[in-house]
């Protein structure tokens, strides 16, 4: 494993960290459901393979990721860099409405109350009496981000949370939010097939902060063409993905071909190659990657062992464009 500091901070974290999403299950990740005795053997394992860092959020599976990970934590809990989210809630206070799932509504608040109690709740939730990285979920547009960063800022003094990460945002949110305190990195969505948040990257070299990607693999589209031979609830993450779905799908059924020969060239798999990618675009990349079994978490860990030519780097960045434009 690799190791990097958080931003400016005295954190250390593993450059693989494990995505607790899908342990959180309904209907979001349907295809199979996880008890706390799995999760604290895959936090063993994750353990051994040197991975240190774990996200979560209150929103996965409203409550429960948080939940089975608080449990699965009890007698190892200083292994772990434990990361968790605030500003997303289902607790019917007002805010802004962002979606139903599992059957709550889930609104946005950024005020400096909901976000003490999105905290407070979390630590509850997870039995903890600290969390040690607080992600500002997604970006508000109706509340000063002063209002937000002091609360923040408090729940650090009173030793509540150690460092704070925002997410689904762009470089002028970060520049923003900078004004007010330390921010330790960013957590933004960055795949082979995604936007293009190399933009964010001259900001955070300013800054020292980390890029923590998220979806790499695009919540397994992009791990493999055995995907397309799964069918996935109507809820489910996976079905509402457009590579899913015509004409994406053959689109993406080539780019996998294409890139069949640079697997067979590195002797790795799909999900290696594009997170191999992935890690190339920046130094500070620290790769969270969700996991429910042994067996992925092993096979992401390999990506340490491949070194691509700057040749196939620009040979994955070229089917990826054609694989965009169908
Ligand atoms: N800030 C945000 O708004 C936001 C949004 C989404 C996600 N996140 C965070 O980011 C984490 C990662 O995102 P994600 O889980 O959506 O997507 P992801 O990491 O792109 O994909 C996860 C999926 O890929 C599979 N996988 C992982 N490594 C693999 C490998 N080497 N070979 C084959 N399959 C592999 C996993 O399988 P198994 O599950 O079967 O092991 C899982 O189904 C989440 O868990 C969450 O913590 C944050």
């Amino acid at each position: 494993m690799k190791y990097q500091k958080l931003g400016n901070t005295d954190i250390e974290v593993s450059r693989i960290s494990f995505g607790a999403w899908g342990i959180g299950g309904g209907n979001v990740w349907s295809d199979m459901s996880v008890d706390v005795r799995h999760v604290r053997d895959l936090l063993d394992h994750a353990y051994d393979l040197g991975i240190n860092y774990i996200d979560t959020a209150p929103v996965y599976g409203v409550g429960t990721s948080e939940k089975i990970l608080g449990e699965a934590l009890k007698g190892c809990r200083d292994r772990f860099i434990v990361q968790t989210k605030c500003c997303l809630n289902w607790r019917n206070e007002g805010g802004e409405f962002e979606y139903v799932r599992d059957g709550y509504t889930v609104n946005k608040d950024h005020h400096a109350s909901a976000i003490r109690k999105d905290v407070e709740d979390s630590l509850v939730r997870m039995s903890l009496d600290h969390i040690d990285v607080e992600v500002v979920h997604r970006m508000s547009s109706v509340v000063p981000v002063e209002e937000t960063m002091s609360e923040l800022n408090k729940l650090i003094e009173e030793g509540k949370i150690r460092a704070v990460i925002i997410s689904n945002s762009e470089p002028q949110n970060y520049e923003e939010y900078a004004k007010y305190g330390v921010i330790a990195g960013v957590q933004e969505k960055f795949s082979l097939l995604s936007d293009d948040k190399r933009r964010y990257f001259d900001t955070l070299k300013k800054y020292g902060a980390v890029f923590q990607v998220y979806g790499s693999l695009d919540e397994g589209i992009l791990a493999g063409p055995a995907i397309l031979e799964k069918t996935f609830g109507a809820d489910d993450i996976r079905s509402k993905s457009k590579w899913m779905k015509e004409p994406g799908r053959t689109a993406l059924k080539k780019m996998y071909e294409m890139l069949a020969p640079l697997c067979e060239k590195y002797n790795c798999s799909y999900a290696n190659l594009v997170q191999a990618w992935t890690l190339r675009q920046d130094p500070n990349i620290n790769l969270l990657t969700g996991f429910r079994r042994f067996a992925t978490m092993d096979d992401t860990c390999k990506v340490f062992d491949i070194s691509l030519s700057d040749e196939d780097v620009q040979e994955i960045s070229r089917i990826a464009e054609i694989t965009k434009k169908g």
